[in-house]
């Protein structure tokens, strides 16, 4: 099955089969959400299954959480567990800084505060996610649906003095209606092309009443797993600045991968 993957899934799979690598029996694990945390979800739970690997996995939403209990993972919420021994993400983009812009899939609150939980955060992307600059994908903002407009007109007004190129924002909607969070929020995704001082834009925009979060991670990813369509992955860590890379094998026994995908 996982033979049959096309180069990109094929690239967050090898990705998220290397990730497993940070997990250690006995770990609190916190389980990212999208197309290549599947993998990642997936990945874990074969261990689970095969090596009697015992974890908690906290998960970063409610898809999230499905997935892990129908694969077996023993799942817990942050409270139960307080503290994390590492988190494995996707990202929809990362720098040099390893800073993220997350939040594509809708889940970046739960996610961003489960990562800073974490002694360790682990990014797992394909190679397409890698940026000079962050900004080219939409900045996801999370809102609380009350003044939602006049929120955004000061998100956009707040934008004039922010070095980004572009100030349009639009609210996502799933269908006609607008799209809810599991914590029962809006999203504004902020069309800025470029983001020249991601910090400063990040403290900012957190000052405006009625913003709950926004998708940019800053200094909190300490290792990027980065997935090619050939099998090979980089593993960059930030604090040990090194960089190394291997190349995974795709087992024909990896039937646990059957009908996967977020
Ligand atoms: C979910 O809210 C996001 O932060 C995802 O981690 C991000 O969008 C990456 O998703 P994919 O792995 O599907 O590209």
């Amino acid at each position: 099955m996982t033979n049959d993957l096309s180069p990109i899934d094929r690239a967050k799979f090898v990705a998220a089969r290397r990730s497993c690598d940070y997990v250690e029996n006995g770990m609190r694990v916190g389980l990212g959400t999208g197309s290549t945390a599947a993998w990642m979800v997936r990945c874990l739970a074969e261990r689970v299954q095969n090596e009697g690997l015992e974890i908690v996995g906290v998960p970063t939403s409610s898809r999230t959480a499905d997935l892990a209990r129908q694969l077996g993972i023993r799942v817990a919420s942050l409270d139960e567990v307080k503290w994390l021994d590492v988190t494995i993400d996707g990202a929809d983009e990362f720098d040099d800084n390893l800073n993220l812009i997350k939040g594509g899939g809708g889940a970046s609150l739960q996610e961003k505060i489960i990562a800073t939980a974490s002694d360790r955060m682990v990014v797992i992307a394909d190679v397409a996610k890698e940026v000079k600059t962050l900004g080219a994908f939409p900045l996801p903002i999370e809102t609380v649906p009350f003044g939602w407009q006049t929120t955004q007109a000061l998100i956009e007004e707040t934008l004039v003095n922010m070095d980004v190129l572009g100030r349009d924002s639009t609210l996502r909607m799933n269908g006609d209606v607008p799209y809810i969070t599991d914590e029962g929020n809006y999203i504004l995704d902020l069309h800025l092309k470029r983001i020249g001082n991601p910090r400063q834009l990040s403290l900012v925009v957190n000052q405006i009443p009625g913003v709950v979060e926004n998708g940019l991670f800053i200094d909190i990813c300490d290792t990027v797993v980065i997935g090619h369509g050939n099998g090979t992955v980089e593993v960059r860590d930030i604090n040990a600045g090194t960089v190394n890379e291997e190349h995974i094998d795709i087992l024909e026994s990896d039937n646990i991968f059957a009908g996967s995908g977020d």
